[in-house]
């Protein structure tokens, strides 16, 4: 896989795959990286070297989310013991780099099928993509709490933008006109009516019939039951209004208390780090932050990171209360913690998220203790007729282990939907991914695998210095694998877990490299179907 230049404007990446040549152009539609420093493998996929994006080396398709639309593909060969790209020279720019589904159809088929797809967050917006690009020409109807459009979730709280037009992956006008979807943007869902097919919103003013139903209603932050966490500046962090919150009182001179070392409550730090807050104090239950999903080594090299930018830790412990202003009791005024009070102008709860799932309950849905919904490798909601459940909301099938669990990722949430969609269009798609996300701490922490019930960690690098990879067994497997500032090595990681081919813990501690392992040419039977 090498990146060249083209007639002087433009990029082209070329492919050597079984002896034939292939050339896409050169960026992840994601967030613009360069494929030529990402993965190839020998069943035809080309990986992003940052968030796990995965394209189709011989048609520029999408394989796998976060991308949010596919590459363009070239006509290639070899002409006189050369290579020969035919192509556009426009479409090799990287303002140029986004192509929409080939099979597009907008819907207006008159078909008669409909699809209501209730929440517009990660899910829905690949499931859109997948359900016209695999051919679905029937209405597609959203019905979204948000007020716009699905917006790239994940940048809210490494920037805290304020603008959803900035992080619209889609207009509501391309939704309309090109994808034929009809967007009904700040409604709520109080009930689904499984018998008649109904969906009604807006306390019952409303409701919408559909054939097929996805629920992709996403997650509600929590709070904790504690005294003072309901007061006005406690601010828990999902959307675009928790960002214009938290950006208007996060100022020079305030004390800002995060309850939980969480991803989110962290790169909230991270983000306003650089704007002179007087204090910033971090309240976590772990000895180290991050410690049950990323093992102490690494969460005490992070936690060095922080502490370094000024973050103050209260660690192993809980908080006791929360205590409101005396001037004024509808504002919190401090944390206290071990006795001690922390002053506070805002308080950020980070505390996890539940299922948005409260009006399944009265709908006749079987939930899930923690109010998740069981589906089965089909995402489908075991005992419902057409109704599908994705991302946060869905307690799946895992691949690597067969048990079902609910995981909270951009990546997983892009690709249940995408699976949907492509299902609904007639093609059945059970789902079988390797977990991907990602986190800005201070560097781009990357992370692949389902590595919750690690018991041995194994580390190449340093952590303290931001730069290491970590190796997560379970019962003698390698099971996940995190890095900073070692890419592609996560996406590497992820293909070698698919294809079931990532070196035992033994290998990896005589240092072992990941990125010496051909994948390009060797192909092995995949434990995982690619979508
Ligand atoms: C600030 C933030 C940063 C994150 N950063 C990362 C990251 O860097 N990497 C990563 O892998 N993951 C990240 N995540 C997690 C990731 O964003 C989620 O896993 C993902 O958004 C889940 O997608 P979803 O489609 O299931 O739900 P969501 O994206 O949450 O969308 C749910 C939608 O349903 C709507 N809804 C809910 N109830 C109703 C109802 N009754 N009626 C109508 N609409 C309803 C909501 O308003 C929303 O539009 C982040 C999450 C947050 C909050
Ligand atoms: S830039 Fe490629 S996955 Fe994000």
């Amino acid at each position: 896989m090498k990146q060249v230049d083209f007639e002087g404007v433009g990029k082209v990446v070329l492919y050597r795959l079984n002896g034939t040549i292939h050339a896409t152009s050169a960026f992840c539609t994601h967030y613009g990286a360069p494929l030529a420093k990402g993965v190839l493998t020998a069943d035809g996929r080309v990986v992003c070297p940052w968030h796990g994006a995965c394209f189709s080396v011989c048609t520029g398709d999408i394989e796998d989310a976060p991308a949010p639309a596919a590459i363009h593909s070239f006509k290639a060969g070899v002409v006189d013991g050369k290579i020969n790209v035919t192509a556009d020279p426009s479409l090799t720019l990287k303002s140029n780099m986004s192509r929409s589904p080939k099979l597009l159809s907008t819907g207006v088929s008159g078909s008669g099928k409909s699809v209501v797809v209730i929440g517009g967050g990660s899910a829905t917006f690949h499931a859109i993509e997948s359900l016209r690009e695999h051919g679905y020409t029937g209405n597609i109807t959203v019905l979204s709490q948000e007020k716009h459009p699905p917006i790239d979730r994940t940048k809210l709280s490494k920037a805290l933008i304020t603008d959803s037009s900035k992080l619209e992956w889609r207009t509501a006008a391309d939704l309309k006109i090109k994808y034929g979807t009809t967007l009904r943007t700040g409604v709520t869902v109080t009930s689904v009516d499984t018998s008649s097919k109904l969906v009604v919103f807006d306390g019952g003013k409303e409701s919408i019939s559909y054939e097929t139903l996805i629920l992709a209603m996403g997650g509600t932050p929590r709070r904790l039951p504690i005294s003072g966490s309901d007061l006005e500046n406690v601010y828990t962090f999902r959307n675009v209004e928790d960002s214009k919150r938290v950006d208007a009182v996060a100022q020079e001179g305030k004390r800002m208390v995060v309850i939980g070392s969480s991803f989110i409550g962290m790169e909230l730090v991270v983000a306003v780090a650089k704007r002179g807050l007087a204090s910033i104090d971090v309240i976590g239950m772990e000895e180290y932050p991050f410690q049950s999903v990323l093992g102490k080594e690494v969460g005490h090299g992070l936690q060095k990171y922080h502490e370094s930018q000024g973050v103050k830790f209260h660690l192993g412990t809980q908080v006791e209360k929360i205590i409101p202003s005396e001037s004024d009791p509808s504002l919190a005024a401090g944390v206290v913690v071990n006795g001690q009070t922390l002053p506070a102008d805002f308080i950020i709860m980070g505390v996890g998220v539940a299922p948005a799932t409260e009006f399944l309950k009265q709908s006749g849905f079987q939930l899930e203790k923690d109010g998740g919904i069981k589906v089965d490798q089909y995402l489908k909601v075991q005992g419902q007729d057409n109704v599908y459940a994705v991302g946060d909301i869905a307690w799946y099938p895992q691949q690597q282990t067969g048990e079902s669990r609910r995981i909270e990722h951009w990546n997983v949430a892009g690709n249940h939907g995408r699976a949907v969609g492509k299902t609904i269009a007639g093609d059945p798609q059970p789902f079988a991914k390797v977990p991907v996300f990602w986190s800005a701490q201070g560097q781009q922490l990357r992370y692949c695998g389902l590595g919750a019930d690690y018991d041995d960690v194994i580390i190449h690098g340093n952590p303290g210095e931001m730069k290491f990879i970590a190796y997560y067994v379970y019962r003698g497997e390698v099971v996940a694998v995190s890095s900073m500032q070692n890419d592609p090595v996560v996406s590497k990681a992820s293909e070698l877990l698919r294809l079931g081919l990532m070196p035992s813990p033994a290998e990896l501690r005589e240092g072992k490299n990941l990125l010496s392992i051909d994948i390009s040419t060797t192909s092995s039977k995949p434990r995982v179907e690619s979508l």
